[in-house]
């Protein structure tokens, strides 16, 4: 049996761990690392994987990003990701399950648009993210433009051109309105 549980109630360690398994540890150089740097993962959007044993086998973390213009318009966004499962329990639908739950949420609380850098051959097949609306985001490292991905609800509009970066502190306090599952 499966669960998912709210990702403070695993070891730091055993996350850190898994994501070194299924991105390996040169992971923190990557772009989306420094989009959130500084940032707390938002409680109620991340979570574990466990089996019966309490063993951890996938991980989604999303946190709070911002996009900003010269002339001074932000609008708040939330990144997602790292999304992982383990290696040996990969293509078993655990992915899917972890980032639905996450999308159930932010939907249902009304949450800001959902972004990330990842295979939209899987984020854009499954949940519906596309690169569409982000041909004009600047981002603070490399990116494959087809990876950069944003997922909006119909009639819901995001910045079409600005600087991706994490989310100033003031705008933070908002976070607070999200409750935990
Ligand atoms: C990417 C990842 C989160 C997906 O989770 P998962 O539990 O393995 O995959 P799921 O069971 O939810 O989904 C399986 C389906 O997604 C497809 N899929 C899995 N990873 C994919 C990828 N990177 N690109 C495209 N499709 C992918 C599978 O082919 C499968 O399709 P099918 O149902 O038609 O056979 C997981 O494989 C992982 O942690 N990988 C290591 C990290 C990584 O490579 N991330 C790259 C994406 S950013």
């Amino acid at each position: 049996m499966i669960s998912l549980v709210p990702i403070a109630s695993v070891p730091t360690s055993s996350v850190e761990q898994l994501l070194d398994l299924a991105f390996g540890t040169d992971r923190h150089g990557r772009t989306a690392y420094r989009l959130r740097e500084g940032m707390h993962a938002i409680p109620a959007l991340s979570f574990a994987a466990i089996d019966a044993d309490g063993d951890l086998l996938g991980s989604i973390q999303c946190w709070p990003i911002e996009i900003a213009t010269p002339s001074g318009a932000v609008e708040p966004l939330i990144l997602v990701g790292p999304v992982a499962v383990r290696p040996d329990r990969q293509r078993d639908g655990l992915g899917r399950k972890l980032v639905e739950a996450a999308l159930e949420v932010a939907d249902r609380t009304g949450a800001e648009p959902m972004m990330l850098i990842g295979d939209a051959d899987y984020y854009g097949r499954f949940f519906g993210f596309m690169a569409d609306a982000t041909a004009g985001w600047q981002v603070p490292g490399p990116v494959d433009r087809d990876r950069l991905l944003v997922r909006l609800h119909p009639g819901q509009q995001v910045m079409a051109e600005g600087l991706l970066r994490p989310r100033s502190l003031a705008a933070q306090t908002d976070d607070r309105q999200l409750r935990p599952v």
